[in-house]
């Protein structure tokens, strides 16, 4: 059996298309909620319109990608038509991403989005490849995200994750923080770094904005200790997100403690049938080992 709950919300299988692929469009994120995504999760939106950054915004190397999209999007008030299509239509729970640069402005955004109905709100305080306009991701520091969470809550009865980054010592303080605040659940991770691919014929980073966050297969033996700290430290729902690419990388998430598996840039590897098909792997490692559901196998990497 596949079905699992992210914070009262059951999905049919534990696959999440993580936030910035395929998630623009209600259209877009209908499909891949058709092509097997057990949830959906829109591309991060801000209050007011976004332009990103220049092109180009990705790299790809052999082990993954480097990006520096820039969070670019349509702001909250155009983009509510596109999330009630998916919530309408998708047939799965969608979790709308939002962002913002301050903490009153996380507020507004998270009631605007919430005209929509998501069944989620992933808050994103973790994006990498805009340090400079936003300083430090809030994500790094446990007062500020405590902060943040605070400040979501009060303005939404949708349940709230908390989207966590890697590039801290130990993201277990910062789950902590965050459930005391009241978050519902965390995703864990967003990209890692930022990192810089260059070109070496043409001497210079591929990237326009030289430097992006890496994702991919590199960054899941990353990503599944910060779910195996981040479980250690709540046992809030997590969404372990961060290179899963097979069946066999989704149970690794939920033996590190995940309740469901993100995926982001394994779509450019194996297309939005991955849904499908990493559903299918994870069902046939079950039958195999003699696992009866997915909350069985959840966070059994901690037992000694
Ligand atoms: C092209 C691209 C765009 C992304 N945009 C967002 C975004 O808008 N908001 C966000 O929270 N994460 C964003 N991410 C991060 C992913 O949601 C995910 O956390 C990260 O890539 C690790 O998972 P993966 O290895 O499966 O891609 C983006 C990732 C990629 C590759």
């Amino acid at each position: 059996m596949l079905s699992t709950e992210l914070a009262g919300v059951k999905l049919k299988n534990p696959t999440v298309l993580a936030s910035g692929i395929l998630g623009v469009t209600g259209a877009s994120l209908s499909h891949v909620a058709k092509s097997g995504a057990g949830a959906v999760t829109t591309k991060s939106i801000s209050l007011k319109e976004r332009k990103g950054h220049l092109t180009p915004v990705i790299a790809t190397y052999e082990h993954g990608m480097v990006n520096a999209v820039g969070l670019s999007n349509a702001g909250a008030e155009e983009t509510l038509p596109e999330i009630e299509f998916a919530v309408k239509n998708a047939g799965v729970p969608v979790i709308a991403s939002i962002f913002a640069s301050t903490i009153t402005e996380f507020g507004k955004v998270a009631a605007a989005v919430s005209k929509a109905n998501p069944h989620i709100i992933e808050v994103n305080i973790s994006c990498p490849n805009v340090d400079d306009e936003f300083g430090r991701p809030f994500a790094c520091d446990p007062g500020i995200a405590a902060v943040v969470t605070k400040k979501v809550k009060k303005s939404t009865n949708i349940p709230i994750f908390i989207k966590l980054s890697p590039n801290v010592h130990n993201i277990g303080p910062i789950a902590e923080a965050v459930q005391n605040e009241g978050a519902d659940g965390i995703t864990a991770i967003n990209t890692v770094g930022p990192g810089m691919i260059i070109n070496i014929e043409a001497a210079t980073p591929i990237l326009t904005n030289r430097v992006g966050g890496v994702s991919g297969p590199a960054i899941k033996p990353i990503a599944v200790k910060c779910v195996y700290e981040a479980y250690k430290a709540t046992k809030l729902p997590i969404i372990g997100t961060g290179g899963v690419t097979t069946g066999r990388d989704a149970v690794e998430m939920i033996m590190a403690g995940a309740s469901a598996a993100g995926i982001g840039t394994g779509v450019y590897y194996r297309g939005p049938e991955i849904f499908s098909k990493v559903s299918k792997e994870i069902q046939e490692f079950m039958d195999k080992e003699g696992y009866k559901s997915i909350n069985e196998m959840r966070g059994i990497a901690h037992e000694e």
